[in-house]
């Protein structure tokens, strides 16, 4: 199944995302973590788009249309989760149309709602294991051995930039201005599910089994 997992900031998108891949052996594909990787690596688009996302704004579409592009052509048998795109209606729509193209389909579309409250405590606790992309937070997700990620054993645990609550208000603001939008036209298509996202990780992954099978 091709699925796309909708919300907020800290809503626990890429959270959901690397459990999907572990039961189901679908492929995540995180606009976000490619962007990353690239400003990680210090190429040219990695130094385009730093400061944009060290504010907490959205980058180009071009730019993020242009990266799933080429992640889609190379296909996933287990289907693809849409993590963090598309986060603007121009992304839908190319979506829509490189599906068409691939010869692919839009199954679910997976809104996870939380509330701002629970997404500034979220993401101001949250650390990723920069060795296998693990994600964990303070509170309610430690790792086992402090300062030891649970999956890999590296000690390479990392906190985001943007992970901050003055950038959070403009990542937030970024959300309900153009991408919130996309609740609306996934509904009008028939192919919105929301969840609560507020619930514990087993219970949200429980729910989004329950609309996958
Ligand atoms: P991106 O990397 O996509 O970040 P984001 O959307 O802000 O999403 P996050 O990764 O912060 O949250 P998440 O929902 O994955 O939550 P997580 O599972 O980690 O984008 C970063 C930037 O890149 C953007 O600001 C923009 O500049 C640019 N960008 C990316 N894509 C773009 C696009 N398409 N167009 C334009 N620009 C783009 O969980 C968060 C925390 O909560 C963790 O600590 C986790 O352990 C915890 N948690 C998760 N689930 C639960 C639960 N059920 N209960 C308790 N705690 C939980
Ligand atoms: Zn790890």
């Amino acid at each position: 199944a091709n699925i796309i997992l909708l919300g907020p900031p800290g809503a626990g998108k890429g959270t959901q995302a690397k459990r999907l891949e572990e039961t189901r052996g679908m492929v995540q594909l995180s606009t976000g973590d490619m962007l990353k990787e690239a400003i990680a690596k210090g190429t040219d688009l990695g130094r385009r788009v730093e400061g944009i996302m060290a504010r907490g704004e959205l980058v180009t579409d071009e730019i993020v249309i242009g990266l799933i592009e080429a992640k889609m052509t190379e296909g996933a048998r287990g289907g693809f989760i849409f993590d963090g795109f598309p986060r603007t209606l121009k992304q839908a729509d190319a979506l829509a149309e490189l599906m068409a193209r691939t010869g692919s389909r839009l199954d679910r579309v997976i809104e996870m709602q939380v509330d701002d409250a629970a997404l500034v405590e979220r993401i101001t606790g949250r650390f990723t294991c920069g060795n296998c992309g693990a994600v964990y937070h303070d509170r309610t997700h430690p790792t086992k051995v402090p300062g030891v990620c649970d999956a890999c054993g590296s000690t390479d645990l990392r906190r985001r930039a943007d992970d901050n609550a003055e950038t959070l208000k403009t990542r937030l603001m970024e959300y309900y201005k153009k991408t919130s939008p996309l609740i609306g036209y996934y509904y009008a298509k028939g192919v919105l599910t929301s969840v609560d996202g507020l619930a514990d990780v087993d219970t949200v992954s429980s729910a989004i089994a329950a609309v996958l099978d």
